[in-house]
């Protein structure tokens, strides 16, 4: 992975790797993130019946080939001439699930076509039509829950912000408005409204039909309120280290969020990790199902869809030893006493 990063550093434009390898604050936090899962010590079980390890499950009943899933990221047109689409042929390859951005800047038709199953992200636009128009197009081309995001308020710094890119495709989002709607609508409108609240979910829901997960929950009182309002579930997350500098890590706030809501909702990890011991070390405190993020981003700009096949099916070879190692031979067998100390608070 780390392999990925330096040749993508060097493939891409400085201003497109500085947005994607961009972090909050003095930039700790993200590498506090990777840190916190590592930090998760095992108790393996011994002389359990270990001939033969299976990594399948399902998220919100679509079933999957492991617990790693592929986070949405905006703009993957800067790393890749079919972006998302060929995000979505290496996770369809891999058999796992793919997350697709608001601002994406391939239409919806063409990330279907590559044959993952996808969840689509919304940010709640100031002109809630526009989003309507979004999540009705991204319903009719196949999306099978929608990630409501609700931790990315802050504009980013002019350095590492897309939208001071120069002129090019790669600087196109939202692609899945037509030009006509996006000419039409008040430059403001397109900006993510900062007044929403919980009621969000409720009307997401209506207006899909489809399951909701709340993205960016790092507290157990927060994913409570989320699931009392109607979500599927929720991603601990710290978007990456990118929202907050000094923020609780997603491994320590993990824990809190899954005894806040019990078995009444399916609970995601993201932000850190990078490793199948990490995979285990989500689940084992909690986690449905993982995402990764800049892992698949870094190989998508370094080696194309190769590249992001190979860091996914890694990922599941991988998985299998340490299921091994641990004495987990599926996916529910990776529970919460395999853990021996969980990552403090502030850590
Ligand atoms: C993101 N992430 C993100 N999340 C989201 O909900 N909507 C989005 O449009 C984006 N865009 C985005 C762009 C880039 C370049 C990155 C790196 C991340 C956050 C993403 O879904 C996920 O939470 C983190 O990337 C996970 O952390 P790691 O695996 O990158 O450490």
């Amino acid at each position: 992975m780390a392999d990925h990063e330096a040749r993508a550093r060097e493939l891409l434009a400085p201003h497109i790797s500085a947005y994607y390898g961009a972090t909050a604050g003095s930039g700790g936090g993200s590498a506090e993130g990777i840190a916190a899962w590592s930090a998760v010590r095992f108790r393996p079980r011994a002389l359990v019946d270990l001939s033969s390890i299976d990594t399948a499950t399902t998220v919100l009943g679509t079933p999957v080939s492991m617990p790693v899933l592929v986070a949405p990221m905006a703009q993957q047109l800067g790393a890749h001439p079919e972006g998302e689409a060929a995000m979505g042929r290496a996770t369809a390859t891999a058999g796992t699930l793919l997350g697709v951005s608001t601002n994406t800047a391939v239409p919806f038709a063409d990330i279907a076509a590559a044959g993952a199953p996808w969840w689509f992200q919304v940010y709640v636009t100031r002109d809630h039509h526009l989003t309507e128009l979004m999540v009705q197009r991204a319903v009719e081309a196949g999306a099978r829950a929608l990630m409501l995001t609700v931790d990315m308020l802050a504009l980013l710094p002019p350095d590492v912000n897309p939208r001071a890119w120069p002129e090019s495709p790669a600087r196109a989002r939202m692609s899945n408005l037509t030009a006509a709607e996006l000419a039409a609508a008040d430059p403001h409108a397109v900006e993510m409204d900062p007044s929403i609240g919980f009621d969000t979910v409720a009307w997401l829901r209506q207006l899909s039909g489809l399951p909701v997960l709340v993205k960016g929950i790092l507290r157990g009182d927060d994913a409570l309120r989320a699931v009392d309002a109607g979500a599927a579930g929720v991603v601990v997350s710290t978007h990456g280290g990118r929202r907050l500098g000094p923020s609780v890590t997603a491994a320590a706030a993990l824990p809190e969020v899954v005894a806040a809501i019990g078995d009444g909702a399916e609970v995601y990890a993201d932000s850190g990790i990078r490793s199948a011991e990490h995979v285990a070390a989500a689940l084992a405190l909690g986690a449905r199902a993982v995402f990764i993020g800049r892992p698949a981003l870094w190989a998508l700009a370094a080696e194309g869809e190769n590249g992001v096949r190979d860091v996914l099916t890694g990922l599941a070879a991988e998985l299998q030893q340490v299921m091994t190692q641990l004495g987990a031979p599926r996916i529910a067998d990776l529970t919460s006493d395999l853990v021996a100390t969980t990552p403090r608070a502030a850590s």
